[in-house]
């Protein structure tokens, strides 16, 4: 049997306080708040369910930075400071909980949809395809302002950090896309300039926060036009640059092989694992269900993120810790079982939208 004790180690970080084990809570949007972006009691539920589960680290869904970069219906908000006093109160209840409490800041650019957000969505660059308008240069540098307050917001809620949401093919990772950016200013062209918008959020954000503020990152490899070996130089610069304390890997899949050819000898992670990682933490999110099997991805990362397991188990790392046969329940549940595990009405239905997740009931 594995040894799983490497999973309940203690994880520092350069910046903030330390996770008290490798388990982090995957940012996982669930459709709860208020048409407003506030808190609801039933996202309040669901989250701080998590924490007293034994997740290290605590980390709120995607939550957009401005009204018109919201994704989802339901998506909690961090663009005004109407949404303090909900991020406030969740805050302080993951952190008595003994989980380090974050907020995920996210923007979805031309992946808004418009009658959400009642206009066209947003882009580097006019999208025909998501019928998206470019930003002007003043908009860019407000979307970058708008990021910095949101972390700034999230400081003053009291979260210990924020992770930047630069993967999915979202507007950070829009910006990154030599496909979907192809701005002839500073924020396009070279991949110089294409990761410019990041690393001047990453640079203000840390000037604007307290000194202990922990900042993450989320990057994916793959599609929306990204190239493999370009996110393997961004993923090296910024760990290395001491500007984030840690980035977060999203592969949906961690035993993933990559799809161009030429990196198809290694895994995924492999590529990124190797890389010089200063005092950067690294972690990965993609079908981690079992324990033995995170245990033994600390072979090569720093730290795991679970999502689905953790909708299914909201106490996964105490089971875990306290029954290394621990299995997670097979697929699909059923709404009821998903209930008992902290999910509204709402987020089972956003849940039975993913394929095989829950059981259809006899009618
Ligand atoms: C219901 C659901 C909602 C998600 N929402 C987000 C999100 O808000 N932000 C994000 O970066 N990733 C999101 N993801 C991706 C997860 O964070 C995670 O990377 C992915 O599900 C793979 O991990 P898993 O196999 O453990 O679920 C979501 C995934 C699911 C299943």
């Amino acid at each position: 049997m594995t040894d799983l004790a490497a999973l309940f180690a203690p994880l520092t970080f350069a910046h903030g306080p330390a996770m008290k084990n490798r388990l982090m809570l995957a940012p996982l949007t669930n459709t709860q708040s208020h048409a407003d972006g506030t808190l609801s009691d039933e996202e309040f539920t669901w989250l701080v369910k998590r924490a007293e589960g034994g997740f290290g680290l605590t980390m709120t869904c995607a939550a957009h930075v401005q009204r018109i970069g919201q994704g989802f219906p339901g998506q909690l908000g961090i663009w005004s400071d109407d949404h303090l006093p909900g991020l406030t109160r969740l805050a302080a209840a993951i952190k008595a909980n003994d989980s380090v409490a974050a907020v995920q800041l996210h923007h979805a650019g031309m992946r808004s949809p418009a009658d959400l957000i009642g206009e066209a969505p947003v882009c580097p660059s006019d999208n025909d395809e998501f019928k998206a308008r470019s930003l002007t240069g003043e908009e860019v540098l407000q979307l970058k302002a708008d990021f910095v307050a949101a972390a700034v917001r999230a400081e003053k809620a009291g979260f210990d950090g924020v992770e930047f949401h630069g993967a999915h093919g979202y507007i950070l990772c829009q910006f990154l896309s030599a496909e979907i950016n192809q701005r002839e200013d500073q924020w396009g062209g070279s991949l110089d300039n294409r990761v410019r918008l990041i690393h001047e959020i990453l640079i203000e954000a840390r000037a604007a926060c307290r000194p202990d503020f922990q900042i993450g990152l989320r990057l994916s490899p793959e599609r929306f036009g990204l190239k493999l070996a370009e996110i393997r130089r961004v993923a090296g610069m910024l760990m290395t640059s001491g500007l984030i304390d840690y980035l977060d890997m999203s592969l949906w899949d961690v035993g993933k092989t990559p799809i161009e050819e030429e990196f198809a000898d290694k895994t995924l992670i492999d590529w990124f694992a190797e890389l010089p990682r200063g005092d950067c933490r690294l972690g990965v999110a993609g079908k981690i269900m079992e324990p033995a099997y995170a245990a033994s991805l600390l072979e090569k990362v720093d730290f795991v993120l679970l999502g689905r397991a953790a909708i299914l188990h909201h106490d996964w790392p105490l089971r875990a810790a306290a029954d290394d046969g621990f299995k997670p329940v097979s697929l699909p549940v059923t709404r009821a079982y998903l209930a008992s595990e902290g999910l509204s009405p709402v987020f089972q239905d956003y849940m039975a939208a993913w394929k095989g997740f829950v059981a259809e009931e006899a009618a």
